[in-house]
């Protein structure tokens, strides 16, 4: 079934919320803090998950009507048309079935079929590699893997190869995305043919930033390696094999993305060899092994105790009733310091429309801005705003109740910093004198994880994922397609062909500074 087509505003819990945000808006969080049961209605625990959202401008009666807004909304139906593989990407007409790259078998035996000979290819790819089986042109183990690919195929697996360097095996990943040719040949500069095998990952083997960087890196290759062929240091990973094998990829280094996978979803596939190769595929698995857990959370919970459609439901609430622009994502891991960067792209580029499923213009608030640091130095950057400026951000705060260091004491400054954070954004300080004068009743979740492991991450991750799927299934938008991006694009193209007669005059003068300066 395709996801059904609603007005969410035109809903009666909708309406009910719009009411309840009127009489309820001046409580204080301090005050909701009083209401019976709080802690237990508004936290909930899954397996090495705490999420404590009771510190929200929400009362238990908000709650149970945003509830609602799920069941009047046909979230359940749409929660399986995504899991099952219907066609919910209307506009591309393809089913979304990323959450079946980490599952161990899925209802259509021909998806677990292609599923399992993709891990299976890529698990082994990286074992080799791991192992020194399979090795550059003069015989010596890889040392170095250049991952060349942007947006989706670039800024999940940077962010879960850096979050879990800890389980490293030795090669050193690299990342190429941005068509910066000084950054390029920094990159570059700092390896040696011999032992670097390069990634290319571009689902669609067209995006301009992806191909140049590949054929300037390969370029690089054949020349530091004294016209060695590219066979054994060349790896392509695509829904466009024949533009990879083109390209000059041998074809058994072809290995596909299949139509289904999102990019900005794709590190759960193909696209995610780079982590497989950093991180070795017991841990890949387990990363795997989280996610897919998370998403049968997700798929079979009430939605009172389901953590990802919990926090969609507080993002919309704060979007669309209170009017916040944007929500801040705080993890308190240097490790994590690129999820924010992540959930970017992955919910900006999913739920940034205003058109909604019956084709129609939008008359309430879709994806809201995502962003984000790692704390604490996100404390001496932008927190002086969110304590005492005019905006309301919400926040989620992520923090691990181990760590993998010894060092316990240094990591009791580090939760103690994260709980003093929610807690003065909370009560903020209302004694002192007028600029001392700190209003509080700022909003945040906490997520409290066991440790950073693998698994772990996997779930964390999904978790936001499928709490992207629920905003726009909700809000009734097309959360898997991202026609937004494709105008610039071709605009670019143009200005390379030398076609600027379309241009505004702001445009074409820039462009004639610019090729006078050349
Ligand atoms: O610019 C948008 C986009 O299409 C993203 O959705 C995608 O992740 C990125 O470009 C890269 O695309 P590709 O993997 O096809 O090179």
């Amino acid at each position: 079934m395709p996801l059904n087509k609603l007005d969410p505003s035109k809903l009666n819990s909708w309406k009910e919320l719009g009411s309840r945000f009127k009489n309820e808006n001046s409580i204080t969080i301090e005050e909701l803090m009083e209401e019976p049961n709080r802690l237990d209605n508004f936290s909930i625990e899954w397996e090495e998950f705490i999420l404590d959202f009771s510190k929200n401008r929400i009362s238990k009666g908000t709650l149970d009507q945003l509830v609602n807004l799920c069941n009047e909304s046909k979230l359940k139906n749409n929660i399986e048309s995504y899991f099952k593989g219907d066609i919910i990407n209307e506009t591309e007409k393809r089913s979304v079935l990323h959450t079946a790259l980490r599952s161990q078998k899925h209802e259509s035996n021909e998806i677990s079929q292609i599923v399992n000979e993709l891990r299976e290819q890529i698990i082994n790819t990286a074992d080799k590699i791991n192992s020194g089986d399979r090795v550059g042109y003069s015989g010596k183990k890889f040392t170095d893997v250049v991952n060349i690919g942007i947006g989706g195929s670039h800024l999940g697996q940077e962010m879960v190869v850096e979050a879990l360097s800890f389980c490293s095996k030795g090669i050193t990943p690299h990342f190429i995305s941005n068509i910066d040719p000084d950054y390029t040949s920094q990159v570059l500069e700092k390896l040696d043919p011999e032992t670097t095998l390069f990634i290319v990952v571009s689902k669609s083997f067209k995006t301009i930033e992806t191909i140049e960087n590949a054929k300037k890196s390969k370029e690089w290759f054949i020349s530091e390696s004294k016209g060695q062929n590219i066979r054994d240091h060349f790896i392509g990973i695509s829904n466009n094999t024949s533009a990879a094998k083109e390209f000059g990829i041998n074809k058994d280094s072809v290995f596909p993305i299949p139509e289904w996978v999102g990019g900005r979803f794709s590190l759960w596939g193909s696209a995610g060899l780079i982590i497989a190769i950093s991180i070795g595929s017991e841990n890949y698995r387990e990363l795997l092994n989280g996610a897919n857990s998370m998403d049968k959370h997700f798929r079979e919970s009430d939605f009172e105790n389901n953590m990802p459609v919990l926090l969609a439901l507080i993002s919309i609430w704060y979007n669309n009733f209170f009017k916040c622009e944007t929500e801040a994502i705080i993890p308190y891991s240097e490790v994590l310091n690129k999820l924010p960067k992540y959930l970017q792209q992955a919910s900006m580029e999913s739920n940034g429309k205003s058109t909604d499923r019956n084709s129609e213009k939008v008359n309430y608030e879709t994806g809201g801005i995502i962003w984000g640091a790692s704390g604490t130095n996100a404390q001496h950057s932008f927190f002086q705003l969110l304590h005492q400026g005019t905006k309301l951000i919400p926040c989620d705060f992520i923090a691990f109740q181990k760590p993998h260091s010894k060092d316990l004491e240094q990591h009791k400054i580090l939760i103690a910093n994260c709980l003093a954070q929610t807690n003065a954004l909370m009560s903020g300080q209302k004694k002192e004198g007028a600029h001392k004068y700190i209003e509080g009743n700022k909003p945040s979740n906490s997520l409290f994880i066991n440790s950073l492991t693998p698994y772990n991450l996997g779930a964390l991750i999904a978790m936001y994922e499928n709490k992207i799927f629920t905003v726009g299934s909700i809000l009734n938008i097309f959360s898997f397609d991202q026609w937004g991006v494709e105008l610039g694009k071709s605009i670019a193209k143009g200005i390379l062909n030398g076609d600027s007669d379309f241009l505004d005059i702001s445009t074409k003068n820039l462009l004639t500074k610019y090729n006078q300066e050349k």
